[in-house]
């Protein structure tokens, strides 16, 4: 059988469908090729958010295509995913290499595509159309193929966006919002469970808007259980989805992402403190501090609003780790605007943020406004933000030297594979010593030292 290998840039949500198609393709008898160079098919799942990680998918398939065909002629050679999605045909005719280009609707027919692709039936195939009920079909794991058990474990709730601020293009390359149904997510998450799974995280483009616009096909909106013990009127379908996730025995942790903060109405913030499962850490993207700047974003909500559910999020958690995205040099900002983004930031308090130079994205609304920012500013404000997020994020980990604290280890650290690495509930992650038998575990750590944005420790034998 052929082997494949697949290369993934960009988000969460990328990674998660990467792991679908594979699982889908190891299911068909493929086998995980260890790397490119021996590969019978090579599948890059891109990435569009930034141009950066265009032209980095882009470079990428055209030295797989100028080194890798050289030896192995008969390589199948594939892009999928949102650049995928959004430059369809355009992609062979730029790189005449490339056999098949697969759009966000269309990852579960990957396999049928590479047998006919490998059988010599089709020469070349794209296909980004729109398929109605798609947002059900990411639900194959890997876990069953992995030697070691896996102790985290990503759920895909719903695809798309509704939501288009100005800067994005992810409304045109994931489509509209479509949910799952919370039976389905529920099954999905239990049977991950019942694998050895302690934390699932639920994903989503925008998961606070999970549900609004109805749910997939003849599905039932909620569970039968769920729909005897949650009043429905008060609640989001989101939250509505964490209660039935919560109920599963045996899963210790439930985190999410990517809310939108305009999701944050008081029945979220009322979830953290009332279920136990679902850990004190929000990533809330920001975008800008200031009122003008993230009026011209679309974003729905203002500096104070923002600043009122980082209060209300702290009084139901102190300990929650808030965690944001920042875009520096949107079209029009100018250096009175930026700096109302260092003061929401000196304000918030983020534990950490992860800080982007504004990229203009064809067909956004954005891309035509006036007063683009040049390059020399929006690299000089993204230096001058980012050294405000380290001060900041440097002083918020030295805080836990001297503290215990409770992770789950999720197994070797990337960085020394000697050692092992864990998750505390606010999600920092903690190296320590220890031994493959600490894996799936909770323990309490005693944390010892603070590195850049990393937490180290040592398991705290119990003497109270
Ligand atoms: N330019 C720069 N950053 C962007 N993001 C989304 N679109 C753009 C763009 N055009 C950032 C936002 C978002 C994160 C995933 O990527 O901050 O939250």
């Amino acid at each position: 059988m052929p082997s494949v290998f697949i290369k993934t840039y960009g988000c969460q949500m990328n990674e998660r469908d990467s792991e679908a198609v594979a699982a889908q393709l190891v299911a068909k008898g493929y086998t995980l090729a260890p790397s490119e160079a021996v590969a019978d098919v090579i599948l890059l799942n891109t990435c569009s958010v930034r141009d950066f990680a265009e032209q980095k998918a882009i470079g990428k398939m055209q030295n797989i295509a100028a080194d890798v065909r050289k030896h192995h002629p008969e390589v199948v050679l594939g892009f999928m995913g949102c650049m995928a999605q959004s430059r369809g045909q355009e992609l062979i005719d730029r790189l005449p290499d490339v056999d098949l280009v697969l759009g966000t609707q269309k990852f579960h027919h990957a396999a049928n595509y590479l047998d006919e692709i490998l059988a010599g039936r089709r020469d070349k195939i794209v296909d980004v159309a729109a398929e109605q009920g798609s947002e059900a079909t990411i639900r194959e794991h890997l876990l069953n193929g992995n030697a070691q058990k896996s102790v985290t474990a990503f759920v895909s709730i719903m695809q798309g966006c509704n939501q288009y601020c100005t800067f994005c293009i992810v409304p045109y390359t994931r489509g509209e919002e479509r949910s799952r149904s919370i039976p389905d997510i529920v099954a999905e998450c239990r049977q991950l469970v019942s694998q050895g799974v302690k934390e699932i995280t639920l994903l989503g483009q925008i998961v606070t808007s999970y549900g609004k616009r109805g749910f997939g096909r003849a599905e039932l909106p909620l569970g039968q259980d769920a729909q005897q013990r949650v009043p429905t009127t008060k609640k989001t379908s989101f939250v509505q989805l964490l209660d039935a996730v919560h109920e599963i025995d045996g899963l210790e942790r439930i985190r999410f992402t990517a809310p939108h903060p305009k999701g944050y109405g008081d029945d979220l913030i009322q979830a953290y403190a009332r279920l136990p499962q679902l850990v004190e850490s929000a990533h809330l993207p920001v975008q800008s501090g200031s009122d003008r700047v993230l009026k011209l974003m679309h974003r729905g909500y203002t500096r104070e609003r923002f600043l009122g559910i980082v209060r209300k999020l702290r009084r139901a958690k102190p300990d929650i780790g808030i965690t944001t995205d920042i875009i520096v040099g949107f079209p029009g900002e100018t250096e009175d605007d930026f700096e109302q983004t260092l003061s929401l930031a000196r304000e918030v308090q983020f534990d950490n943020a992860y800080i982007f130079k504004y990229s203009q994205r064809r067909d956004t609304p954005a891309a035509e406004m006036p007063g683009q920012v040049p390059l020399k500013i929006r690299e000089e404000r993204n230096h001058r933000l980012l050294e405000t997020i380290n001060e900041i994020g440097k002083r918020k980990y030295d805080a836990f030297v001297g503290q215990r604290t409770q992770i789950l280890v999720e197994g070797p650290s990337k960085k020394n594979p000697a050692r092992l690495a864990g998750r505390t509930r606010c999600n920092k992650i903690v190296v320590f010593d220890g031994s493959e038998r600490h894996r799936g575990q909770l323990l309490d750590v005693k944390i010892t030292r603070a590195g850049s944005f990393t937490l180290y420790g040592d398991p705290a034998i119990v003497n109270l």
